[in-house]
């Protein structure tokens, strides 16, 4: 008899219940006698001893729902070693939980913190095998992360609806779309929904260089601009503040912006925050078809006995990372990425 855990943590996003249905056929699939537990909320159902055995019918119809099935948690990876009112703390808890239910392996979908929890419950010998999510694609090691095509896909359709009404009236809008330490979704979402200048974390932004650039289309007799900017972009002034200051900066990025843009042009300025929207709802198919691949490897892995890896897109493959070349590392955009070059081809203004 195998038993296996699955636990889904971190933020949500699409395509979460895609992956659990791409390890549970794979697994149910290749080992008679398994026994699945869905462990609750993510590693507080592992801290906590909360989980649940599932059948393969549990699986079913599931496929194309957003969300989890399982729930999830935060659960910041600082405090794990934490020494807790009893004397002991969160990793020693579901080190414990693991051994007492004896549990053969666990899968692991998440992000970068989760990752970081993983390579740790894997260097306390816990089998575990991990599926990198989240709409930000940041996990390293991967092309592409899970849930990030549909949040692509969200903030797009934004950028698309608000083309119609900026148009209508002349204005300027801010668009902040998600994604703190990385720019990937803005950028991408940027490109694809037609923005006229992309502001993102990586690249700290001159506020007079996007006046310039909706000064240039209005010249051009566009009068109507779209800016997108990630929830972590900072100007060139707030990068340079102490980490204390910068992170008490009043209003968001876009916010800020809007406001700029206001004392200083004569054109109506809206910001819009689409927020948590960009991680609700379906997953696209593009995401399905990643989730059923990274689940039927991870499946694999797990029948193999191939302990401590991650599954990760490399170009058309889906291959096994260690996870240690994998965790506490982070996929930011870097300075000579084709998307920025692309970006700058297309005329589109990073605000330096
Ligand atoms: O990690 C995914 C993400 O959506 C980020 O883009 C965003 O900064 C953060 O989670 C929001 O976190 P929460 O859901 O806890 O508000």
């Amino acid at each position: 008899m195998m038993k296996v855990g699955l636990l889904t943590s971190g933020g949500d996003c699409q395509g979460l219940n895609a992956v659990l249905r791409g390890v549970a056929k794979t697994l149910f699939g290749c080992i008679p006698d398994l026994e699945l537990y869905g462990i609750v909320d993510g590693y507080r159902g592992l801290i906590e001893g909360e989980w649940r055995k599932m059948g393969p019918e549990e699986f079913s119809g599931i496929l194309r729902r957003g969300g989890t099935i399982l729930g999830t948690s935060r659960q910041p990876f600082k405090e794990m070693q934490t020494p807790n009112e009893n004397n002991t703390n969160k990793l020693d808890m579901m080190l414990e939980n693991y051994k007492k239910h004896d549990f053969d392996a666990i899968v692991i979908i998440g992000g970068n913190g989760t990752h970081k929890t993983a390579y740790l419950l894997s260097q306390n010998g816990v089998n575990v095998v991990t599926i990198p999510k989240t709409i930000d694609n940041d996990v390293f090691g991967t092309d592409l992360t899970f849930g990030f095509d549909s949040a692509v896909g969200k903030a797009t359709c934004v950028i698309d609806a608000i083309h119609t009404t900026a148009a209508s009236h002349g204005r300027v809008f801010v668009i902040e779309l998600m994604g703190h330490k990385v720019g990937w979704i803005t950028l991408c979402a940027g490109i694809a929904g037609g923005a006229d200048v992309i502001l993102i974390p990586e690249i700290p932004y001159d506020p007079e260089k996007v006046v310039q650039a909706i000064e240039q289309r209005n010249r051009q007799g566009k009068n109507f601009s779209i800016i997108v900017i990630a929830e972590g972009a900072l100007t060139k002034d707030e990068a340079d503040l102490p980490k204390k200051e910068r992170n008490n900066l009043y209003l968001s990025p876009g916010n800020r912006l809007a406001n700029a843009l206001a004392n200083r042009l004569d054109q109506d300025v809206r910001a819009i925050i689409p927020g948590h929207f960009q991680r609700g709802g379906d997953p696209t198919s593009t995401d399905r078809l990643l989730c059923s691949r990274f689940g039927a490897v991870a499946g694999e892995l797990v029948k193999k006995g191939k302990f401590g890896n991650m599954v990760a897109l490399r170009g058309t493959e889906i291959v096994a990372v260690p996870l240690g070349d994998v965790a506490g590392k982070l996929k930011n955009i870097p300075e000579d990425s084709e998307f920025l070059k692309q970006a700058r081809m297309l005329g589109i203004s990073l605000g330096v």
